[in-house]
C-alpha cells in the first residue's frame, strides 16, 4: 500500500503574516485540509502522516478530526528543515508501506489523475517526481553575478512533488543524507545520490505551491474555474 508524507511545519516566512501557511484558508477551506482530502480519493493511499511545528499539533490533530472522509492519519513534529521534516514523518511509515509519496501540504491543486501517475510510474521504476516543462530560460549564474552557461530548455522540467519512491530506496537514501550531512531541496535529490534512476511524470502548471499572498489569489482563481466546470 501507499503513504503519503505531507511536510507542513515551515515557517511561511515568504507569505508573510507569521501564521502556517498551510491553516490559510482559500475558498473556505484550509490549504492542508484541500490536500488530505485530494489524496484521501486516492484507492491505493492508505495512511497520511502530516509535519508541523510541535505548537500546532493539537490545532491540526483538532482540525482532522473535524473533517470527514480522510484516510488514516497521524499528526508528527516537524523539523527546522523540510528534509528534516519528513525524516521525523519516516519514523511512522506503517509496515506495510511499500510505496511512499512526499508532496508538500502548500501544493493544495494537486490533482487525483496526477498522484496516480506518480503511483504507477513508481511500481514501475521505483521512484518518480512530478514535473512540467520549464516555461523560462533558466541560466547558471555565477557568484560575481556573470552568466556562466545557458542549459537547453528543452531538457530543463520544474520540478514539483508529489515525488514517489519504493520504501527501501526512500529509507536508505534518508539514512545516507543524514550520516554525509547532505541537505538536498527535494527528496528525489536524496534519492538520485544512490544512483537510482527517477522517472519524471509530466503534471500540470496548476500544481503551484502556495508561496507568496498573491498565490492565494491565483489558487482561488483556478479553483473557480474547476468549480465552474463542473457545475
Ligand atoms: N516545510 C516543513 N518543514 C520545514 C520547512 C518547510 O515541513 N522546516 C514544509 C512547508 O510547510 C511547506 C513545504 O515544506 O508545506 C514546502 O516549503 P515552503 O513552500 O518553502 O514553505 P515554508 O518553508 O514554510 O515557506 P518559506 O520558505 O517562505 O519560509
Ligand atoms: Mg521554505
Amino acid at each position: 500500500m501507499v503513504t503519503a508524507i505531507f511536510p507542513a511545519a515551515g515557517s511561511s516566512t515568504r507569505m508573510g503574516g507569521g501564521v502556517n501557511k498551510n491553516l490559510l484558508k482559500l475558498a473556505g477551506e484550509p490549504i492542508l485540509v484541500r490536500t488530505l482530502k485530494t489524496f484521501s480519493q486516492v484507492e491505493r493511499i492508505k495512511f497520511l502522516i502530516v509535519a508541523v511545528a510541535e505548537h500546532e499539533v493539537e490545532t491540526v490533530e483538532k482540525l482532522l478530526s473535524a473533517t470527514e472522509n480522510l484516510k488514516s492519519w497521524r499528526v508528527t513534529i516537524g523539523g527546522s528543515e523540510r528534509q528534516y521534516s519528513i525524516a521525523n514523518g519516516l519514523k511512522l511509515l506503517p509496515d506495510d508501506a511499500e510505496i511512499i509519496l512526499v508532496h508538500d501540504a502548500a501544493r493544495p491543486l494537486i490533482s487525483v489523475q496526477t498522484i496516480n501517475d506518480v503511483i504507477d510510474a513508481v511500481e514501475k521504476f521505483g521512484g518518480a517526481i512530478a514535473a512540467v516543462p520549464a516555461k523560462d530560460t533558466i541560466k547558471i549564474v555565477g557568484a560575481d553575478k556573470f552568466v556562466r552557461f545557458t542549459p537547453p530548455r528543452r531538457e530543463l522540467v520544474a520540478v514539483q512533488t508529489p515525488q514517489g519512491f519504493r520504501r527501501d530506496l526512500l529509507l536508505r537514501a534518508y539514512d545516507k543524507a543524514a550520516e554525509e550531512n547532505f541537505l538536498g531541496t527535494d527528496d528525489s535529490s536524496l534519492v538520485e545520490r544512490l544512483g537510482v534512476r527517477i522517472k519524471v511524470v509530466t503534471s500540470s502548471y496548476e500544481n503551484i505551491k502556495v508561496t507568496t499572498p498573491e498565490d492565494i489569489h491565483v489558487a482561488e482563481t483556478i479553483l473557480r474555474d474547476r468549480n465552474g466546470k463542473t457545475t
